[in-house]
């Protein structure tokens, strides 16, 4: 039986026992979800999920009004992952004070990317990755490899900062066609949809190209695009995201479909190029 909490006064009631977990989300929970959820399942006793849209790692002309809220069947998908706990808090719990005047700095590994096209995203979610911190308690904490450089930053962010938390990263579930799952993909009419599976092929035309170098893994995977997305970018790094060089490496694509701006990356092998 999972419990539902929204206050912090409530969640730090709420029992525990043994290693805990935590799966923060912003709720719309899909199979991506369940996959972190099953992983911390499988890891800890006590397996707390959070569920809170961040209002402040929305831009002024993002979507954070119409990002959709579903706790209800959110809820479901939690009791059926066998969750603990879900925290879902309001603004005014999680913000008690208002806007936090003293914000997460992303420092460099934030500027590019997401950070260069998402201006205060990033300082948005490390701070409420880190408030969700202390309000959870964890020992481990999951996150998806769809939000890659997120990922990235978190674990930058637990190092610099000595949290004492283990931060574990869960691959990218897929639909069938190759489509990442989002939270957003429900933006997406009938035919966004069919054009929205380009980002993952672009991808892979990448990852084919990658043993000729990055230069040739980025130009097949542009090719691969087509013209029915609006590229915002596409990359070839490390898989620390930066330069990318022989050996391990990233794509990552970010576009928009419509009005819906969709992100997705993807492993790879660099050859010498
Ligand atoms: O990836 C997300 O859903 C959000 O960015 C997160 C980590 C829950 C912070 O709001």
């Amino acid at each position: 039986m999972t419990l539902l909490v929204h206050t912090r006064g409530e969640l730090a009631a709420a029992p525990r026992s043994g290693e805990v977990a935590v799966v923060m989300t912003m709720g719309a929970l899909h199979e991506g979800h369940a996959a972190l959820l099953r992983q911390a399942r499988l890891r800890a006793e006590t397996v707390i999920v959070t569920i809170f849209v961040n209002p402040l790692q929305f831009g002024p002309s993002e979507d954070f009004g119409r990002y959709p809220r579903t706790l209800d069947a959110d809820l479901a998908i939690c009791e059926r992952e066998q969750a603990d706990i879900v925290f879902a808090p309001s603004a005014q719990d999680v913000y008690p004070h208002g806007q936090p005047q003293v914000r997460i700095s992303p420092g460099p590994l934030g500027e590019s990317l997401e950070g260069a096209s998402r201006p205060g995203f990033f300082t948005g979610v490390l701070t409420v990755v880190h408030k969700l911190l202390h309000l959870t308690r964890p020992d481990v904490a999951f996150f998806g490899e769809k939000d890659f450089q997120q990922l990235a930053l978190i674990i930058q962010m637990v190092r610099d900062l000595d949290l004492d938390v283990e931060v574990v990263g869960v691959p990218t579930v897929r639909e069938p066609d190759g489509l990442a799952l989002s939270s957003r993909n429900r933006y997406l009419d009938a035919a966004e949809r069919d054009r929205a599976v380009a980002l993952s092929k672009a991808l892979r035309a990448g990852a084919d190209a990658a043993v000729h170098g990055p230069d040739e893994a980025l130009a097949a995977a542009q090719k691969a695009l087509g013209e029915g997305v609006d590229l915002d970018y596409l990359a070839a790094t490390d898989p620390l995201l930066g330069p990318p060089a022989e050996g391990p490496g990233r794509l990552l694509i970010a576009a928009r479909v419509g009005s819906t701006r969709l992100i997705d990356n993807l492993a790879v092998t660099f050859g010498k190029g």
